[in-house]
């Protein structure tokens, strides 16, 4: 794959992934594709060396195994994870509501979401819908308007003078999207919107709406845009830009040695759930893999776990938000995350290690570390760490305006992202690399 290359497939997959679900069915398409096998958790595993396989857990979590021999404890595991989620707004499970002859629908909102972009925007809805069909059968799939079908006005300035000094925005009672006229003599129903979405989508007839998971998002595709087209713009980029470096840095890998790679859901908001980093699905999934419990904690001993997750990069605007001497910048390759007090899990070993390694993959490396005044984010890499006991580094291209509706990255950094994942996961690597994380 060259670069070229990388960006079409990288806005393909994030076209096609407007939810969680979506963006975990689009990778699995793409395993199958290479040779991938799905194992199902409440089936026994067969998991014979060397084999590709992958593990889904409520649609929204996966995990990826490249298995190229049953040497665990000698050559540990290349492990890397990185989030599904990205904030969003939810619908509500009885959204309708009709004010002034306009169908709205009430949402919740998922996640750390910057609000104020969510206005003015031709909106779609996405997500997975469950039925019960005639003969009492139930089902789920996923749908995807694709179309804009809503809409949150902004107030008029005239209605609201003091708009651009102070914007404050009630979760409940200011983004109640639009999305149909309505004449007031039928009662609104969105089952019935969903279930005709269902049968054009699927062709499925009577079906029953039992329960929705649908979330909006912004139509408008992720673009490439610059002078020189140097940067992407899309929603999501946090984190699906790093689940799709990594998803494809291992299927593209040559001999790829013993690797795994976890995508959770539910970063945004916590990840305490079945399918979250805080949950048992990468521990159970070890455990399942490397049944002996010794050969198991050799194996981890032996591994390092690569946490991925964009990072911020200095906004010319507001460079006083940043430390002076850590400034990341679009285009410059990813940022090595740095947090005394463990929001990040990185270590001078393990940065050490993939500074090694991006020379290896021969791209640049940055570095970021918060003001000491302001609050630092998390991420999945010291959760893991804590609840495996791995060796862990966060890392993440560098990105402006996280957790919009539309974020914005240097075009480069998804490219230099996947060599060096590509990388970490092939056999050929320097020894040296791995005793720098040697006890
Ligand atoms: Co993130």
């Amino acid at each position: 794959m060259d670069q070229d290359n990388y960006i079409r497939q990288l806005l393909h997959f994030l076209k096609e992934s407007p939810t969680v679900f979506h963006a975990v069915h689009s990778i699995c398409r793409l395993l199958m594709t290479r040779g991938f096998t799905e194992l199902h958790e409440n089936e026994s595993w067969d998991t014979r060396t060397p084999g590709l396989y992958f593990i889904r857990r409520n649609g929204s979590s996966l995990v990826l195994l490249s298995l190229a021999d049953d040497d665990f404890a000698g050559s540990g595991l290349r492990i890397a994870g990185a989030h599904t989620d990205s904030p969003a707004l939810k619908i509500k499970p009885k959204p309708d509501m009709v004010n002034h002859g306009l169908l709205q629908m009430g949402v919740e909102t998922y996640g750390g979401a910057l609000l104020d972009p969510w206005f003015d925007r031709d909106l779609s809805i996405a997500g997975r819908v469950t039925w019960r069909n005639r003969d009492s059968s139930i089902s789920s799939a996923l749908i995807d308007f694709k179309r804009p079908v809503a809409v949150i006005p902004s107030l008029a300035i005239h209605l609201n003078r003091d708009a651009n000094e102070q914007k404050k925005i009630n979760k409940q009672t200011d983004l109640v999207p639009i999305v149909m006229q309505h004449s007031g003599e039928d009662s609104p129903d969105f089952a019935a919107i969903v279930r005709e979405q269902l049968a054009r989508e699927h062709n499925i007839r009577e079906a029953e709406i039992l329960d929705h998971e649908l979330f909006l998002y912004d139509s408008q595709p992720a673009a490439t845009v610059g002078i020189g087209q140097e940067f992407i713009t899309g929603a999501r980029l946090d984190n699906l830009l790093s689940c799709f470096s990594l998803a494809t840095g291992l299927v593209d890998a040559e001999k790829p040695q013993n690797s795994l790679i976890v995508l959770n859901d539910h970063e945004e908001v916590g990840s305490l759930s079945t399918s979250g980093a805080q949950g048992p699905f990468l521990r159970s999934t070890l455990e399942r893999l490397i049944p002996d419990s010794e050969t198991r904690q050799r194996c981890i001993h032996r591994s390092l776990c690569i946490s991925t997750d964009n990072a911020h990069g200095v906004h010319p605007n507001f460079a006083d938000q940043h430390d002076k001497n850590h400034l990341p910048r679009l285009n410059m390759g990813p940022v090595i995350k740095y947090n005394a007090n463990q929001r990040y899990a990185t270590t001078g070993r393990t940065a050490s290690f993939f500074r090694v390694l991006a020379e290896q993959a021969d791209i640049p490396v940055q570095e970021f570390v918060m003001r000491s005044d302001l609050a630092c984010g998390s991420t999945i890499g010291p959760i893991t760490a804590g609840a495996i006991g791995i060796q862990t580094l966060d890392i993440g291209v560098p990105s402006l305006a996280m957790h919009s509706i539309r974020e914005m990255a240097g075009a480069k950094d998804g490219w230099h992202l996947y060599r060096a994942m590509r990388t970490f996961f092939t056999a050929a690597h320097d020894q040296n690399m791995w005793q720098c994380l040697a006890e």
